[in-house]
């Protein structure tokens, strides 16, 4: 079965033809995120503006050399979480599809759908119970899969997102957006200085410590903003120390990360851990859990299918589908992860 799997959240326009929810057959990816870099964030109105213009060249490129008609069975469409304008496209234009089609049409959480980037192009199928952690701009959340078709919501943060700490720590310290890719070559810099963990700067783990599974990163904002704060009223805010800071915030997040899987691990009994979303392209994060995850199968997509694309819409639609009448399917901005 192929599906044609469109993904409008954000800042990309993304379509796919999906093979029975574990082969990539195309994959296509136009980001404005070049855009909002001079703007150091996303402007929910532009990125809009440019799903527009983007969505039609997207779904062509994708079925290039397939005929939507004779080739595709279903169609999958990302219905939220995400920002209004952005979702409105996408959602409209599978819609169209599949009034125009008869084809059926499946809505799929974004958030959730990220893991199943695991799935993809992989001989190395995950086994199961699995834990999934999923790290991206808007969300921290770990979910139980005892399936494929089986999950249930664990716990997430309570304010900042890894993905936003990490934008929004770069924005602090004047690095471009997205701010995960800028903090982790800051660090890396430092790294080559060669200077070893301890020396300058230390920043807090917040709420590492804690039993729960949730997760709060505002507290590292705070701590980051302070620091820049402090050196620049005595003019101080080098390069050095912005590379300072930015290995901090990484290995902050990271090590946050890691040990709050490492708990979740053990206290539910899975034999996978599967993670997805943009920070899961992290090169530390992915360092640390091949150290430290020593007794489970450790899943990561690769970079590319870490941050927003539409292959994971498509593989979460195979593996959970229920198709919807087209006029029953709306764009939702704010729809719930805790399943
Ligand atoms: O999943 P994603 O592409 O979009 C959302 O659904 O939010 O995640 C985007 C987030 C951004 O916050 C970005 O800074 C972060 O992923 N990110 C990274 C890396 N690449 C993207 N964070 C850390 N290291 C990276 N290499
Ligand atoms: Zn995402």
């Amino acid at each position: 079965m192929k599906i044609l799997a469109i993904e409008t959240s954000c800042d990309e326009t993304a379509a796919a033809i999906i093979e029975d929810g574990r082969k990539i057959i195309t994959n296509i990816v136009a980001s404005s995120a070049a855009m909002h870099e001079k703007t150091g964030g996303i402007i929910p109105e532009m990125a809009a503006r440019q799903q527009v213009t983007s969505i039609i060249p997207v779904i062509d490129e994708a079925l290039k050399g397939y005929s939507f008609d004779r080739d595709i069975d279903a169609i999958a469409i990302t219905s939220g979480p995400g920002l209004i304008g952005s979702l409105l496209v996408g959602v409209e234009s599978a819609k169209t599809l599949a009034m125009l089609s008869g084809k059926p049409i499946i809505p799929v959480n974004h958030v959730i759908a990220h893991l199943y980037a695991n799935f993809l192009d992989t001989n190395d199928m995950p086994q199961f119970p699995a834990l999934g952690l999923v790290v991206s701009g808007g969300h921290t959340e770990f979910f139980y899969l005892k399936s494929p078709k089986e999950l249930k919501w664990l716990g997430g943060t309570i304010d900042d997102a890894a993905g936003e700490a990490f934008d929004k720590t770069a924005r602090l310290l004047g690095l471009g957006f997205p701010g995960g890719p800028e903090i982790s070559a800051k660090a890396k810099e430092f790294r080559i200085r060669n200077l070893v963990e301890g020396q300058g700067i230390k920043l807090p783990r917040p709420m590492m410590k804690d039993e729960s599974l949730n997760f709060s990163f505002s507290g590292l904002k705070t701590a980051v903003h302070r620091e820049v704060q402090r050196l620049k009223r005595k003019n101080e805010l080098s390069e050095g120390w912005i590379q300072n800071i930015s290995f901090e915030i990484e290995e902050s997040i990271t090590d946050v990360l890691v040990e709050k899987t490492l708990n979740a691990i053990e206290k539910f009994k899975v034999k996978s851990l599967l993670v997805g979303g943009g920070v899961a392209a992290n090169r530390r994060l992915t360092e640390k859990f091949k150290l430290k995850a020593g007794n489970v199968n450790l899943h990561i997509p690769e970079p590319k299918l870490c941050t927003d694309n539409a292959t994971y819409i498509g593989s979460y639609a195979a593996f959970n589908y229920f198709p919807l009448d087209w006029r029953k399917i709306e764009a939702r901005p704010d729809l719930d992860v805790e399943v």
